[in-house]
């Protein structure tokens, strides 16, 4: 198995009265800033509006992964991609046309992403795999950060990894991942990791990214 590792971590868990600080912390050493957009009605809790959002990424030294989980995402995935999110993420649960909100991401210039919750199964959405830059296997619920990796997600991960095969497309996973369970997730065949928790509680989050990758990489090489 021989992938590119991506560590982007997400500031979900960061002090969020510091954001531009606890960016800076981590910037030199992740690959990108993963923001997760809730809207309290496609997820119980609420991140950033737009007009929020916009500031962040604005200000951001590196690219953003935006991930949005908002039930309105045909109609705001556009307006991410359009401020220059390096991709974009909507739920394959929220949107009601799939096709175009990819289109639309990929036609602003960002990266499509399609993440599926953890009840959501990979073989409903083979057929759009040609409009997909990454796919999102999220291993816990979304919503919050700090909750436990579900391990029964590794046989969507590596479903996931078949269907791709040779193409560029990124495997992302999402949720409880740490130095234990980034080895796990790596064996089933993602190469791009989220870390929320791992990174901001750490005390020195830098360290933390640099730690997720060379235990990623050492299983992938
Ligand atoms: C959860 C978010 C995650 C979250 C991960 O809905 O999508 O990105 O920040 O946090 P940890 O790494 O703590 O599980
Ligand atoms: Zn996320």
């Amino acid at each position: 198995m021989s992938h590119d590792i991506r560590i982007t971590p997400s500031i979900l868990n960061a002090d969020f009265d510091n954001l531009q600080n606890e960016i800076a912390k981590i910037a030199a050493v992740s690959d990108l800033i993963h923001l997760d957009v809730m809207d309290n009605i496609f997820v119980p809790n609420f991140t950033f509006d737009f007009d929020s959002a916009r500031t962040i990424i604005d200000r951001c030294p590196i690219g953003i992964d935006a991930h949005l989980m908002v039930a309105e995402v045909d109609q705001i995935a556009r307006l991410y991609a359009q401020v220059g999110c390096a991709s974009v993420t909507i739920h394959a649960e929220a949107t009601e046309d799939i096709a175009t909100t990819l289109r639309a991401i990929r036609s602003e210039g960002s990266r499509s992403g399609l993440a599926l919750k953890p009840n959501t199964p990979i073989s409903d959405y083979e057929e759009f795999s040609d409009l997909v830059d990454m796919f999102l296997i999220m291993t816990v619920e979304p919503g919050f950060g700090g909750q436990r990796f579900m391990h029964e997600m590794m046989n969507k991960v590596r479903a996931t990894r078949a269907l791709i095969g040779d193409r560029p497309i990124w495997l992302q996973v999402d949720g409880g991942i740490s130095l234990e369970t980034i080895e796990i997730a790596v064996q089933a065949g993602a190469d791009t990791f989220v870390a929320g928790s791992a990174v901001f509680n750490a005390n020195d989050p830098a360290k933390m990214v640099v730690s997720l990758r060379e235990r990623a990489q050492a299983v992938a090489d």
